[in-house]
């Protein structure tokens, strides 16, 4: 059998590191494919190598639709738009896709791998998720034999930088996101990875694959790291925790529950160590018990790498199933009723008055919750004096009762902040 021949389109960070790869003649990706097309919007922008020898396309989706190429690597990004017509062309008449886009796959991968098995090209996604570590492949194959039960990962590089930084040097976030996207670690725009939604999309892709359960982005609960302060992050530490973007993903008897938010990990949680960019994966899974997959989550060596292990697995036959197997077998599970039960914590900014302490003891226990522990700290400025708090194991409605209570309390000057608090282990709600 010949070689598979390739098109790229998209030769930005992800794209420009797949051509270094195919440049390198010792390169095991050689062996089996040949590229033969590219397309960006400039074509003569230096991408580093040369790229005269690959047939030129302005449009990605001409490429897309070329009969000679056999498979489409998508690295343009945008959950619609051009890689979306692109991905569609390219299986529409049968050819195999590679995309490292997940906002794509999130939002879309039913449609699309409904495509991939109706016209026979396999659709791949594995740099979509956690740059270059193969967490895809680890959920599809590796724990194949295996029930999923939970999965929690630091999926988004830029907000665990971010997090990192304002621990280590004691800078606001507004400070560190700044210099973040002088670095270009952040985008211009950062709202997709600060907001959460980057990692809402590779959470509705690993639960998917971990629960055998369609895609289902809509029903990800999404929270940002916008209102993580140095407050937080001092008092969880003198507390011992330490405070992380945790995107988890739980298979429950109502169905998949998955949410994206800031929570504070105990300093022996697998996740807690996890600094700067580095992207991690737990997944509990019996009878194989708790894995780890931990490494570089971004940038053009690490995902490029797991582009052409994609690459590799079409070329040697060994690609299977969109998301590990037939759509038909993903079940539609009821979107579950988030109940939950946890530890919390707690920052208020209150009045440096007497009795503030005392009734919002009083909400608490009005509601039933048990504190765990209590610090409060001279208020770094301003006549508003911080409090923080970790409760007991309780059910997440009581906690927002007594906040909603506590907000009416006209010594509470600002919305309460409550992040959920982590023990161990990825299981969804332990206390
Ligand atoms: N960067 C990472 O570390 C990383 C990690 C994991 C996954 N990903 C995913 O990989 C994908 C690519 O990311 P990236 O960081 O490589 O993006 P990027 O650097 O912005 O590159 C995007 C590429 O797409 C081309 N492009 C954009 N719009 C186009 C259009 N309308 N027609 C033709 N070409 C077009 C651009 O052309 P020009 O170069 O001519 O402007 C550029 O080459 C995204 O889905 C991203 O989420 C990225």
């Amino acid at each position: 059998m010949g070689k598979l021949r390739v098109g790229i389109a998209g030769l930005g960070t992800v794209g420009g590191g797949l051509l270094k790869l195919f440049a390198d003649p010792a390169a095991r990706l050689n062996e089996k494919l040949e590229l033969v097309a590219v397309s960006a919007r400039n074509r003569s922008r230096d991408r580093g190598v040369d790229i005269g020898r690959y047939r030129w396309f302005d449009d990605p989706v001409e490429l897309a639709a070329q009969p000679d190429v056999d498979v489409v690597v998508e690295l343009i990004g945008g959950s619609d738009g051009p890689a979306k017509r692109t991905v569609e062309t390219a299986l529409q008449r049968g050819a195999h896709v590679v995309s490292a886009n997940k906002a794509l796959i999130a939002v879309h991968g039913v449609a699309l791998a409904e495509l991939s098995e109706a016209k026979g090209g396999k659709l791949l996604f594995e740099a979509a998720v956690g740059g270059g570590v193969p967490m895809v492949k680890a959920l599809k194959e590796s724990v194949a034999g295996c029930c999923a039960s939970a999965v929690a990962g630091i999926l988004n590089g830029t907000c665990n930088y971010i997090l990192t930084e304002m621990e280590s040097s004691g800078r606001s976030f507004e400070d560190v996101l700044a210099d973040a996207q002088r670095l270009g670690y952040a985008e211009a725009d950062p709202i997709m990875d600060v907001g959460g939604f980057d990692a809402a999309h590779k959470l509705t892709i690993l639960s998917a694959i971990a629960f055998g359960a369609r895609p289902d982005f809509e029903h990800v609960r999404i929270e940002g790291i916008e209102r993580v302060s140095l407050i937080d992050i001092r008092m969880a530490g003198k507390l011992g925790f330490r405070i992380k973007l945790l995107a988890k993903g739980a298979s429950t008897e109502n169905g998949v529950e998955m949410h994206v938010r800031p929570a504070l990990l105990a300093f022996d949680h697998p996740l807690a160590n996890i600094g700067g960019s580095l992207n991690a994966l737990v997944v509990d899974a019996e009878p194989a018990g708790q894995l780890t997959f931990i490494g570089r989550g971004a940038g053009a060596g690490p995902t490029a790498a797991s582009v052409a292990a994609d690459l590799i697995d079409l070329a040697e036959g060994r690609a299977g199933f969109a998301f590990g197997r037939p759509l038909a077998q993903l079940t539609s599970a009821p979107r579950a009723t988030p109940v939950e039960r946890g530890r919390y914590y707690l920052r208020l900014m209150v009045a440096d008055r007497p009795g503030v302490v005392a009734a919002i003891s009083d909400r608490l226990a009005h509601e039933s919750i048990s504190i765990e522990s209590f610090l409060q700290m001279p208020a770094p400025e301003g006549p508003a004096v911080p409090i923080v708090l970790t409760t007991q194991t309780c059910p997440r409605e009581a906690v927002e009762a007594a906040v909603a209570a506590m907000q009416a309390l006209d010594v509470v000057v600002e919305p309460p902040y409550v992040m959920p608090v982590e023990v161990s282990g990825a299981r969804w709600g332990r206390g």
